[in-house]
């Protein structure tokens, strides 16, 4: 019996997603090359790319190919040149509506500490010692989806809303990664000033009964973005609300050396959507400097929950590590001593390190 390859879409979407995408897809091969599995890559535009070509942000065909697909590998969607646009035409509004239409209510952003990195953090190296967490972000409530909506003139609204429901799944995915880490997960909410976050705090706690092997405390976000640049080696698991979870990991990203090496994996729906934290980096665009770390990690994480190819994604995991270790460096996490590299040059000393790993 033949199987069907697994179908993976693929949106570069805008700016530096063009650039960063095709060395994630490249990383793909390397691993369909040396393994029994067949991938089949289906590209579209999204984004400002799809509005200039087509006209919107996602064509229904691009949706629905998603929907069909095993996994989707998202680049970066933005581009300046739309910012006057009113917010439910500008190109990011793909994005929420890809999550929300895949029902990814939960967003993993794993930060940690990587070989020969710790001078291009700005922390000093004992604070980032040891440094190894996930934010869980809710991806699929609160102020980016709240109704009612609007602006009136000089007025103007958006709602934070949040459902037991929407709390519980995101909180049981929480305490589920944190069984398969450290067994630590850290609520962070703004509980003494917010509604909405009195029952984020209340529901995390309920759930939290049926994991008593794993410990539970609260943190409120303010004091949450000090720790993560005083103490973050104390985090493990950090579950939080859409707005939060957004702010924490661009601070979370940075800490590890550069926001092009966050990697993020939203899952819960049936079909995971993987993508970098960060954006479509107009200030870098166009010139291949952008580090394709971050996308080549999502591309890992999707091998770990899409495809379960757990082997697989750890060697990813471990060449973007070696080659890290031997000194290459894009620009944003130049040091001394090291070798300048570019976006495709970075791409292929790791696709080739993974080869060389797995064959
Ligand atoms: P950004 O993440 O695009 O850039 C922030 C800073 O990080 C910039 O200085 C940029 O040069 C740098 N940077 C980002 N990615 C990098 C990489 N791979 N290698 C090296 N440096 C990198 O955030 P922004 O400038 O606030 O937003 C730009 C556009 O991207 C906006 O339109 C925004 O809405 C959009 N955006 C999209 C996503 C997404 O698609 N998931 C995420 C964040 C921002
Ligand atoms: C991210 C981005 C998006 C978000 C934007 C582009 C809507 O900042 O993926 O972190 O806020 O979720
Ligand atoms: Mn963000």
């Amino acid at each position: 019996m033949t199987t069907r390859p697994f179908l993976i879409t693929v949106l570069p979407g805008d700016g530096v997603g063009l650039e960063v995408t095709p060395e994630a897809v490249k990383i793909l091969e390397v691993v369909a090359r040396c393994s029994s599995r067949a991938f089949e890559f289906v590209e579209f535009p999204i984004g400002g790319v799809s509005v200039d070509l087509l006209g919107v942000s996602m064509t229904d065909e691009c949706l629905e190919h998603c929907k069909k697909s095993d996994a989707v590998l998202l680049g970066a969607l933005g581009d300046p040149k739309y910012n006057h646009l009113p917010p439910a035409e500008l190109p990011e509004r793909a994005l929420l509506v890809l999550r929300k239409e895949l029902n990814c209510y939960a967003n993993l952003r794993p930060a940690y500490e990587f070989p020969g990195l710790t001078d291009a953090s700005p922390l000093r190296p004992e604070l980032l010692a040891g440094t190894d967490f996930v934010v869980v972000r809710e991806l699929t409530g609160g102020l980016y989806y709240g109704e009612p909506r609007g602006i009136d003139n000089d007025r103007a609204f958006n709602t934070m809303v949040y459902t037991r429901p929407e709390i519980e799944r995101v909180a049981h995915t929480a305490f589920q990664v944190a069984r398969t880490r450290r067994n630590h997960v850290t609520s962070v909410d703004k509980a003494n000033a917010l509604e909405v976050s009195r029952l984020w705090r209340q529901v995390v706690n309920e759930v939290h009964a049926s994991y008593s092997d794993v410990k539970l405390d609260h943190l409120f976000v303010d004091n949450c973005a000090m720790a993560l640049v005083t103490r973050p080696n104390s985090f493990d698991v950090i579950l939080t609300e859409n707005t939060f979870g957004d702010i924490l990991s661009d601070e979370a990203a940075v800490l590890t050396g550069s926001i092009g090496l966050l990697p993020s994996a939203s899952i819960g729906g049936d079909v995971g959507l993987y993508e970098p934290v960060h954006g479509s980096a107009p200030d870098i665009a166009g010139q291949g400097i952008a580090n394709p770390i971050a996308t080549i990690l999502s591309a890992a994480l999707l091998l770990r929950h899409s495809a379960n190819m757990l082997d697989e994604a750890q060697a990813v995991e471990e060449a973007v590590r070696a080659i890290l270790a031997k000194g290459h460096a894009t620009p944003d996490i130049m040091r001394d001593g090291c070798n300048a590299v570019n976006t495709t040059e970075m791409g292929t000393l790791i696709a080739e390190e993974l080869e060389r790993s797995l064959s």
